[in-house]
């Protein structure tokens, strides 16, 4: 396939730190090769509602440590079910506004697109490819579930986030005597719990991967107590449930693509904690929190590489391929390989195994 001569770059689904540095390593290696560069802002919407805009060499200045995304991003958009309105019982109606989607890429002779986004945005950019339209994928969570990478940029940010936190919570927890359990992200892949509580040496970390018992993770309270170690750290997954049990579902929101959120088990799990041993327990759910701010060093230079590749694809005229990191090194894989799969962690993982064996628990 010919190399694009302009090209179009969107941040699709919820933010992450690194995609200002992506967006950088984009365009400025797109201007390298003399490329015209746009931005679309929010995501797919800004495709949907046509807020398309030029991004020139200064636009793209000075982003690099910065979090958040200057193009905005959204996870309310799928051009293929695009909420128009709420019928008479308040449900959403949807439409299929893919040809608006086309004719507005046409119309700023956009010849292709880079995508930075998820599962369910590398889904989407397949779609357009299937319609014509050629995408390069570069993929983003700060979850690191997207399947065939085995790290996605913002992951490391997040971890780091969360372990600073972790650090704090011990403090707190060993001078109170309590039971301290810190709820983290992670909707089905609990890669965010099982590296920031390794690193901070959390007592027990639950993950959605390894359903918990409520009696195992008391055992472990009550066993730390009568050794004389009067409190417990606990990190627990977002998507994290007990065995037999289900998920703890924070709110349903109908217009998001992905309509479920998360949250809530770190204070089901602290209540269950309290009720069993008798020993004080307080939950912290960090949140947003893990997905603000300035991304961490390897996630910069992550991203860079991701962004970088993402623009060798389109100069090559490879035009239907996500940028993946595997076996410690960058390489592509077809775009429409991530759809409908995710990468979990396995329960035979390393981490997990070296975490058994200096005794943390996974509550099970
Ligand atoms: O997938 C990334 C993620 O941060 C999840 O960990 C979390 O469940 C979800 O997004 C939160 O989404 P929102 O920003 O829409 O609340």
């Amino acid at each position: 396939m010919k190399a694009p001569q302009r090209i179009g770059v969107l941040t699709a689904g919820g933010d992450c730190p690194g995609l200002n540095a992506v967006i950088r390593a984009v365009s400025k290696n797109a201007i390298y090769h003399d490329m015209e560069v746009l931005g679309i802002e929010d995501g797919f919407l800004g495709l949907i509602e046509n807020r398309i805009r030029p991004l020139d060499y200064e636009d793209v200045s000075n982003i690099l440590t910065v979090g958040g995304t200057i193009l905005g991003a959204s996870n309310k958009a799928n051009p293929r079910q695009h909420v128009t309105g709420f019928d008479e019982d308040g449900e959403p109606v949807r439409e299929d506004v893919t040809a608006d989607c086309l004719a507005h890429l046409d119309q700023h002779g956009i010849e292709a697109l880079v995508v930075i986004g998820g599962d369910g945005s590398m889904a989407v950019a397949a779609d357009l490819v299937d319609l014509g339209v050629p995408c390069v994928g570069v993929p983003k969570t700060i979850d690191n579930d997207v399947w065939g990478t085995e790290i996605t940029f913002g992951f490391l940010t997040a971890v780091d986030t969360a372990t600073r936190a972790l650090d704090r919570i011990h403090t707190t927890a060993a001078s109170h005597h309590r039971a301290m359990v810190v709820e983290v992200m992670g909707r089905n892949a609990g890669w965010i719990a099982l590296h920031a509580g390794v690193a901070s040496g959390s007592d027990v970390i639950l993950i959605p991967e390894i359903p918990f018992r409520d009696d195992k993770i008391c055992e472990v309270v009550e066993d730390r107590s009568k050794r004389g170690k009067r409190f417990t750290v606990i990190c627990v997954a977002e998507g994290a449930r007990p065995r037999g049990g289900e998920q703890v579902v924070k709110r349903v929101d109908p217009t998001s693509p992905e309509p479920v959120r998360l949250g809530g088990v770190g204070q089901v799990v602290a209540d269950e904690i309290e009720e069993c041993t008798g020993i004080e327990s307080r939950h912290v759910v960090l949140g947003h929190v893990q997905r603000g701010g300035s991304p961490v060093p390897r996630d910069r230079v992550l991203s860079t590489l991701f962004g970088s590749h993402a623009a060798q694809l389109l100069r090559d005229g490879r035009l239907d391929r996500m940028v993946a990191w595997q076996r410690g090194g960058l390489l592509d894989i077809g775009i429409r390989e991530p759809a409908g799969r995710q990468r979990l962690v396995p329960p035979d993982d390393p981490l997990v195994g070296a975490a058994r064996r200096i005794f943390t628990s996974f509550g099970d």
